[in-house]
């Protein structure tokens, strides 16, 4: 029988080209990076199950229950990353969590699981305890299963393909710091910075062969030296130059039904922490079946949700709908999550 890891080096000498970077991150670090995403997730499920009716849920208040099952597991990831860190755990911050109603809480937490799942999927091959890498592939398929649940009560294709899509630690950063206003001076130093926004003109319902732009805040040039667009779905990015207009063809090669990631980067070969210009930008593929096969229960209305700046400004997205139907509803929603996203990181890239 041939064994895992043979098989495993197989596979890595034909097809896996993810590489993110050789960072000296202890495995404490990686502990205390955990935290800081597990401290935003608790704070984001306990926040709005404070904030959101349970009548205001699908199924007679049975999907509530299960958002506090999640918010229990969360909760319980915080605890346990606590009490192996012991008093140097990194403390809870401040956050802005852009919903308004449970259509867009539910949009935003598929973001954050999907989010949850590329962090922890990309910082394993760093770890170098076997209980804490045991101990976070068991929150890992957790996340995972939070995540494909989901999709699939939002009306989304419950994966995105073979393989999940493992992300470097200041590419998840730039993704959380969006979210995060204030964190306790106290909190230890992680080994890891936010990039510049990269802003994707066309964020849902999207398909191979179809153009997409994508824009970086500021006086970023395109062209400047060669940059490509990574599109990154399962292990192996592909590479697409990114050229003057900002226009790049989706290409061929991503077959993916749900999240795909995309960065700027200066090489065509890797993508790594260190060739990482912009992003990650958060793109939602179209969702391959015909539409009424997942069940997915909604609350219908699918306005569109302001959220704020950083600043505190409210911005009002353009994503006000009448809400007809369930799947349209609840792209409406994500594709105000993302811009809601991209506008928080573009302060943040520039302060
Ligand atoms: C968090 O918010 C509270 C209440 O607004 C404020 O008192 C506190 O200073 C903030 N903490 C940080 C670290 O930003
Ligand atoms: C998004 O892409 C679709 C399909 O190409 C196109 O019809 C639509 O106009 C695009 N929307 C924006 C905002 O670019
Ligand atoms: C573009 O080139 C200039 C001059 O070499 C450099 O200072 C700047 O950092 C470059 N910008 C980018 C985004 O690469
Ligand atoms: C952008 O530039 C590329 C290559 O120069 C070209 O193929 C593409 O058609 C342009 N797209 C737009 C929208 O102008
Ligand atoms: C995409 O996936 C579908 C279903 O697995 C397959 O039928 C199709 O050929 C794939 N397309 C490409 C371009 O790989
Ligand atoms: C990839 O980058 C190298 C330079 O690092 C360049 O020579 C090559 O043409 C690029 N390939 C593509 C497909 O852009």
């Amino acid at each position: 029988m041939l064994s895992f890891s043979s098989a495993l080096l197989a596979l890595a000498a034909c097809a896996i080209t993810v590489v993110h970077s050789a960072p000296t991150v202890t495995d404490d670090d990686i502990l205390q990076y955990a935290l800081t995403l597990e401290h935003l997730e608790s704070a984001f499920y306990s926040g709005a199950l404070e904030k959101l009716k349970a009548s205001d849920f699908a199924a007679g208040g049975e999907q509530h229950a299960l958002f506090e099952q999640i918010a229990g597991h969360e909760a319980a990831h915080v605890s346990l990353l606590q009490t192996v860190l012991g008093d140097k755990a990194t403390k809870a911050c401040n956050y802005s969590f852009p919903y308004t109603d449970v259509q867009s809480f539910k949009a935003l937490a598929q973001v954050l699981e999907g989010v949850g799942v590329t962090a922890y999927l990309g910082a394993a091959q760093y770890i170098t305890n076997p209980a804490y890498l045991t101990a976070a592939g068991a929150i890992l398929t957790t996340e995972a299963r939070h995540a494909a649940w989901l999709a699939s009560t939002n009306s989304k294709d419950p994966w995105s393909g073979p393989y999940d899509t493992p992300l470097g630690f200041s590419q998840v950063y730039s993704l959380a710091a969006g979210f995060i206003t204030g964190c306790p001076e106290s909190n230890p130093k992680l080994p890891v910075t936010a990039f510049p926004a990269l802003t994707a003109a066309n964020s849902t319902d999207l398909k191979s062969g179809q153009s997409l732009t994508l824009t970086v805040p500021g006086d970023f040039k395109a062209g400047n030296g060669s940059v490509y667009v990574a599109f990154l779905n399962g292990l192996t990015p592909i590479f697409v130059p990114y050229t003057t207009n900002q226009s790049v063809t989706i290409p061929s090669g991503i077959n993916a039904t749900g999240t795909v990631y995309a960065v700027l980067t200066s090489s065509n070969a890797t993508v790594t922490d260190e060739n990482t210009l912009a992003g990650p930008a958060i793109l939602m593929f179209n969702p391959q079946y015909p539409s009424g096969v997942v069940t997915g229960s909604s609350t219908g209305g699918g306005s569109g949700m302001p959220g704020t700046d950083g600043n505190g400004n409210t911005i009002n997205s353009d994503g006000s709908t009448t809400g007809s139907g369930t799947g349209a509803a609840s792209s409406v929603a994500l594709s105000s999550t993302i811009v809601v996203f991209t506008v928080a990181l573009t302060f943040l890239a520039l302060v």
